[in-house]
């Protein structure tokens, strides 16, 4: 039989993660290399590299036997486990019927772009996984780019939404943001906050990164200063490192009895419940005890100690800028200072600079600006400082925690040379590139002289 497959579904793009990994599966069984056979230094995925905390483990297993549905907004000790979790770390107070738990919360902001009528904005730069899914959704959206410090201006965003006919408009906040690993602080939460009622917009407020936040005192939920209008979404993906888990959980509005209620419908309909042994496992990662907060505290201060680096050893390149991460495991690198001498070398887009990073003699794997809804000219990248045995090195840690500036370098070298050496030859690719740029140039002058 020939199967057809619903138009709806071929006009879908393939999101950028699926685009990514089967562009570094293509360059690895092409390239004919034998360097190559160490893989690459890879910047590319965003993915917690620690154990998953062995309590959430040992629950997991101790559940095992649990056969049958839970409830579709998960079950009991679930919300009410995330309701005081809330309380402990981000001081809000939600009462357990506000919290529905989905399969992560790329699914429930899927589900909630689903319910929520009105046109999407979007600020720019963006996590790969948003567009996709507004795009299935046919939702109208507007891009919203941000300006040199790379967050949400609140002015634009009032003139954006005030060219919009729709009475309702849904902004995606991301916070902590990924692909800058920046923090937005109190005041400017306040002043978005401030637009979104006057303009009534609703915030879909990713803060799945929120306990990575390397200065933890600093982070503020948009759910406390905006709470009748934003809808939060985190969960055990990032700060556990459990994204196999696939385990998110969304906080309603105050007062959004009927919109929950309407959500129920479309989490039946869609996927009954998540899986119950691992709403039991998740019991353990989000009650407060030692352990976890433990877990917590050295997995965020190991990412703050690579993210340093990271951002010094990419910012002493001359001409590469970068933000400077306060939280996630990412910062976006600019190499647009590059962009005559890349143009020379053909290389014209973001996509182009992935692939000619990625190949010998570089082998390095970034996530271009496209892939992060930026133009396609702009020469930015996302570094993901991941790329190390979490296992090993959350051992490392514990038994010698780096304290001065010096002994965290040598952290860095010792426990993640992959990143070092990444960067290293992010380094030589631009140095080669200025030094071809600077012999045509010499040989262009040259041949001038010739002829004159
Ligand atoms: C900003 C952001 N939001 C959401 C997700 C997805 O999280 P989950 O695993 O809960 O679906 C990711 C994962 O990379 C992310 O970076």
């Amino acid at each position: 039989m020939k199967f057809v497959v619903d138009q709806q579904v071929e006009d879908i793009e393939m999101p950028e993660n699926l685009k990514l990994n089967t562009f570094l599966q293509e360059f690895h069984s092409d390239c004919p290399n034998s360097e190559c056979n160490f893989g690459f230094y890879g910047f590319a995925f965003g993915q917690s590299p620690f154990p998953v905390p062995k309590l959430i483990q040992d629950e997991l297993i101790k559940n095992a036997d649990k056969g049958a549905y839970a409830a579709v907004p998960g079950i009991p000790e679930l919300r009410s486990a995330i309701s005081k979790y809330n309380k402990h770390y981000f001081g809000m107070d939600v009462s357990p019927e506000r919290i529905y738990v989905g399969p992560g919360t790329k699914e429930l902001i899927f589900n909630l772009l689903e319910i929520l009528h009105g046109t999407v904005i979007l600020p720019t730069p963006a996590w790969l996984g948003y567009l996709p899914q507004i795009r299935f959704l046919k939702k109208n959206y507007h891009m919203l780019p941000t300006r040199a410090n790379k967050k949400i201006v609140p002015n634009d965003l009032r003139k954006l939404a005030l060219r919009l006919q729709d009475r309702q408009k849904i902004l995606i906040l991301n916070n902590p943001h990924n692909p800058t690993g920046l923090l937005y602080d109190r005041l400017e939460l306040e002043e978005i906050a401030d637009v979104c009622r006057e303009q009534n917009i609703a915030v879909i407020s990713d803060e799945i990164y929120a306990l990575t936040t390397y200065d933890f005192s600093k982070f503020v939920s948009m759910g406390k200063i905006y709470p009748e209008g934003t809808f939060v979404t985190n969960g055990l993906s990032k700060s556990h490192a459990a994204g196999g888990y696939r385990l998110g959980y969304v906080i309603f509005p105050q007062h959004a009895i009927d919109l929950r209620r309407q959500f129920k419908k479309i989490l039946a309909t869609e996927y009954t419940a998540v899986s119950t042994p691992i709403q039991h496992a998740a019991v353990a990662g989000f009650e407060i005890s030692k352990e976890m907060d433990e877990y917590f505290v050295h997995t965020r201060n190991i990412h703050q100690i690579m993210g340093e680096y990271t951002y010094h050893a990419l910012t002493a390149i001359d001409g590469v800028r970068a933000t400077k991460p306060d939280a996630t495991f990412y910062l976006l690198a600019d190499f647009n200072a590059f962009a005559t001498d890349l143009q020379k070398a053909k290389i014209n887009t973001s996509q182009k600079l992935s692939e000619s990073l990625i190949v010998h003699p570089y082998h390095t794997a970034i996530v271009g600006g496209d892939s992060l809804v930026l133009e396609r000219t702009d020469f930015s990248a996302r570094i993901a400082y991941v790329d190390y045995d979490g296992v090993k090195v959350y051992q490392e840690y514990l038994a010698n925690k780096p304290k001065s500036s010096f002994e965290k370098i040598e952290f860095v070298k010792k426990n993640a040379p992959k990143v070092v050496a990444g960067i290293d030859m992010i380094a030589d690719f631009f140095t080669n590139l200025r030094k071809d740029a600077l012999q045509e140039l010499q040989i262009k002058k040259s041949s001038m002289i010739a002829s004159n």
